[in-house]
């Protein structure tokens, strides 16, 4: 009875172990039991969790127990794959729409395409195949899906999967040697980078900026990089409120900067001397090359009133003050065209935020000062327009006058920036210029135009002595002829 119970147990499991076997893939029964790495690894693989076998990758038939038969060319067995062949197995599949729906997959089918354009798809220095295969991202066993945390391209790995490569100058300078290596290292000083090494998975990292199968050189202008994309590719955070919910940090960014003087230039006018936003914060690190602070920043292309600033009696106050020197007039994102009305002490001044009549009392006098003198300068500047404009119309010769305009407009021009010094005497060294030269227009064109009166009366007298000797020597001839 004992003995007819084991059998029927042996007998059971033979079978099920048998069903098993049958069901299961012979490829990797077998090199399970070999222990090898690729068969212990594809348990954890996306790929065999959605039934597939390594012969879906490595040819073969998987329905063998003979390896001779299971791993024979006759049943296309393809070997280990090498150099582009891989890219070209993985894409069989993900590039093949209909094959990925009959296998129940979601995913997009533009790796491939993508990857061979990009700038990874260039034919390595051996000659023989691209930079990078499909595998040098996501490995050849044990592929994860890539919300995965143990996959390579997770977002909280992606730096140190990039930097195999880009953080090896000797690899690099085979290709570019004036390509930098230190991504990571000044990425790891940014708060996206730190925010990153904490397991944040929401922080920018290598692929949010650059993108992942579809990578470009910045100079390239499809490239989510190049300058005029960038705006856009940090928006695509920065402006989503639902996106950075759990930080507490404005979303407003790209709706200021889009109404900045910057933001105008490079959308409407696509200057790219204007800034983006890694023009200011930097590509990978937390500030660009060189700075200590960001707010330092505006100083590398407006040179000269940063340079006036830093003489100006502002200066050390604002640092004891610990205020930023550019931002606490102009702001940061939205800094607007420059207008007269932020000088002085009326409404939109931005002198009155700190000055006024009892508190820091010189600067309130001479921000009032400073712009009763452009009022004054604007005034003369108007009128010395008029005055040319009525000469012209008259007739006049006015070319020098119409010269010496510009002088006021430089002026006033030059004033704009002199201001910065905040110091009335260079401050009225520049705008005297201006009111001196509008002095000297405004009397050429006044003279030209009493010229203009001068000769139209003196021709009118003119015409009426004429006439009046005329009409005297007619009579003077009738008197004659009588006579
Ligand atoms: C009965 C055991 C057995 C089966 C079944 C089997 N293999 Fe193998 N396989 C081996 C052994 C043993 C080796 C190592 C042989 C050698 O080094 O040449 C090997 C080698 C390989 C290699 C490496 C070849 C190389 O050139 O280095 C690949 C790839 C491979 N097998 C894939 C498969 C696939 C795919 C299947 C199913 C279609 C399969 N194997 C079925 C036992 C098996
Ligand atoms: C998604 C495709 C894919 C699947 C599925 C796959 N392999 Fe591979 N395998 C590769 C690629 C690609 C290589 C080439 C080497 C590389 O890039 O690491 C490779 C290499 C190998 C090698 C060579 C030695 C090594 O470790 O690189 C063996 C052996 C191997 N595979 C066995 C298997 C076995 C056994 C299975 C199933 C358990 C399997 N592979 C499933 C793609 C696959
Ligand atoms: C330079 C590294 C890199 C290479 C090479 C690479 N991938 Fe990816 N892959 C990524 C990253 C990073 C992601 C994460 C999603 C993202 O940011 O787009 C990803 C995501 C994916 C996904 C998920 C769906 C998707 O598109 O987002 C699939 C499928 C995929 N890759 C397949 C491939 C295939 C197939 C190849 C080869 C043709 C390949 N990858 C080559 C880095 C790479
Ligand atoms: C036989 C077809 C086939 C081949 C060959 C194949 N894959 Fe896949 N792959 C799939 C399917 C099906 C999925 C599951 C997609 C899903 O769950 O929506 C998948 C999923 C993936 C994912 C996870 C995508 C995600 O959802 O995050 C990655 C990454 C991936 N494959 C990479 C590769 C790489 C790399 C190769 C080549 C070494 C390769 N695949 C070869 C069919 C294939
Ligand atoms: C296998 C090594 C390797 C890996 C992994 C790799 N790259 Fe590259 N990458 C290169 C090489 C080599 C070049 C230079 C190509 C050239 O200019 O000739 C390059 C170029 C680039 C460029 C263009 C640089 C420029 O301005 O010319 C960017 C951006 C880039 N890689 C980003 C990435 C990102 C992001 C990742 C990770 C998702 C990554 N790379 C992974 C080797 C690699
Ligand atoms: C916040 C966005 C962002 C992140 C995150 C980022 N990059 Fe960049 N990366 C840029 C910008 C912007 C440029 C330069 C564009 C230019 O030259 O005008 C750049 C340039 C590059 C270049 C060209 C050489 C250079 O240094 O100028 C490489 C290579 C590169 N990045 C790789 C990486 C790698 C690897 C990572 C991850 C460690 C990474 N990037 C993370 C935005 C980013
Ligand atoms: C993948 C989404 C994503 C992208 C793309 C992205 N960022 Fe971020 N960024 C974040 C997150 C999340 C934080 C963390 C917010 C925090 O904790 O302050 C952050 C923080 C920052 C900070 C620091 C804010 C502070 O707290 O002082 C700056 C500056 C910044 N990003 C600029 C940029 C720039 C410039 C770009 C484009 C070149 C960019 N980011 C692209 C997600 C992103
Ligand atoms: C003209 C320079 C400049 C440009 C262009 C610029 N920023 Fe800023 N940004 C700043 C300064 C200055 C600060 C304040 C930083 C500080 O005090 O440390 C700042 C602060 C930030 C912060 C921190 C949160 C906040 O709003 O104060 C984020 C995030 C940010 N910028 C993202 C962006 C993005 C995204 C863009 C492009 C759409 C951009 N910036 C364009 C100069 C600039
Ligand atoms: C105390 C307030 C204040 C500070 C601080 C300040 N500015 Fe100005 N800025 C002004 C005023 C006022 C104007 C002139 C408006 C007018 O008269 O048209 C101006 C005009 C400008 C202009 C347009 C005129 C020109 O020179 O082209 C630029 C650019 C400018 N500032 C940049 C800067 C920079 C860069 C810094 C930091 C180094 C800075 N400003 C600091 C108040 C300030
Ligand atoms: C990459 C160079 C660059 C940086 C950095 C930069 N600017 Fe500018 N800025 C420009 C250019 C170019 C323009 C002219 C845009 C135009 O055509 O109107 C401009 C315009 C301005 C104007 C309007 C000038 C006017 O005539 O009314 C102000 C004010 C200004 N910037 C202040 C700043 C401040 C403050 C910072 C730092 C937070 C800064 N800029 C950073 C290049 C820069
Ligand atoms: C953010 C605050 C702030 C703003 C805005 C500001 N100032 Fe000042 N200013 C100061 C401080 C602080 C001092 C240091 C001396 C003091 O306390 O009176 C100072 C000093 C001065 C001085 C030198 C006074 C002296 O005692 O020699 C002048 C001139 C001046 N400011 C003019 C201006 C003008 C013009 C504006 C507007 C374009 C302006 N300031 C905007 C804070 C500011």
């Amino acid at each position: 009875m004992k003995q007819i119970l084991i059998s029927v147990i042996a007998l059971f499991v033979l079978f099920s172990v048998q069903t098993i076997q049958a069901k299961d893939d012979s490829c990797l029964n077998c090199h399970r039991d070999l222990g090898d790495s690729p068969s212990g690894l594809f348990l954890t693989d996306v790929h065999y969790k959605n039934g597939l076998s390594c012969s879906d990758c490595h040819g073969g038939n998987k329905n063998s127990d003979d390896m001779e038969v299971s791993m024979s060319k006759s049943e296309g067995f393809v070997g280990v794959p090498k150099g582009n062949k891989i890219s070209e197995i993985c894409s069989s599949c993900h590039s093949d729409k209909d094959k990925m729906t009959a296998l129940g997959a979601s995913v997009k089918t533009d790796q491939y395409e993508n990857l061979v354009n990009s700038v990874h798809g260039k034919l390595s220095v051996n000659g023989t195949e691209r930079i990078v295969q499909c595998t040098t991202c996501h490995n050849a066993h044990g592929i994860r899906k890539v919300n995965d945390k143990l996959s390579p391209v997770y977002p909280v790995n992606i730096p140190s999967t990039c930097v195999k490569c880009h953080g090896n100058a000797d690899y690099m300078k085979n290709y570019n040697s004036a390509l930098p290596v230190d991504q990571l290292t000044k990425y790891r000083t940014s708060v996206h980078g730190e925010l990153n090494k904490q397991g944040n998975p929401k922080a920018a990292e290598c692929a949010s900026c650059h993108g992942s199968h579809n990578i470009l050189s910045s100079k390239d202008v499809r490239s989510s990089v190049y300058k005029l994309n960038i705006p856009a590719t940090c928006s695509k955070c920065h402006s989503d409120k639902e996106y950075m919910k759990e930080f507490n940090i404005p979303v407003d960014q790209m709706a200021k900067y889009e109404k900045s003087a910057h933001g105008k230039a490079v959308f409407e006018k696509q200057d790219i001397s204007a800034p983006v936003c890694n023009d200011c914060h930097g590509n990978h690190g937390a500030v660009p090359p060189g700075l200590s602070a960001v707010s330092n920043v505006c100083g590398s292309c407006h040179v000269i009133n940063a340079q006036l600033f830093s003489e100006s009696p502002h200066k050390a106050a604002f640092d004891k003050a610990k205020y930023p020197e550019c931002e606490t007039c102009h702001g940061n994102h939205e800094i607007l065209s420059a207008k007269d009305q932020l000088l002085g002490i009326k409404e939109g001044a931005v002198c009155v935020k700190c000055h006024s009549e009892t508190n820091s009392q010189k600067g309130y006098m001479v921000a009032a000062r400073m712009s009763s003198t452009i009022d004054t300068l604007l005034a003369l500047q108007k009128k010395a327009n008029d005055l040319v404009f009525q000469a012209e119309q008259k007739g006049m010769e006015v070319e020098e006058a119409k010269y010496t305009l510009r002088e006021i407009h430089q002026a006033r021009l030059e004033s704009r920036t002199i201001i910065h010094s905040f110091s009335e005497k260079k401050f009225s060294e520049v705008t005297d210029k201006g009111i001196a030269a509008a002095g000297v227009v405004v009397g050429e064109a006044q003279n030209a135009i009493d010229e203009f009166y001068f000769r139209r009366y003196g021709l009118v007298a003119a015409i009426l002595i004429i006439s009046f000797l005329m009409i005297v020597i007619f009579l003077y001839v009738r008197k004659i002829e009588r006579t």
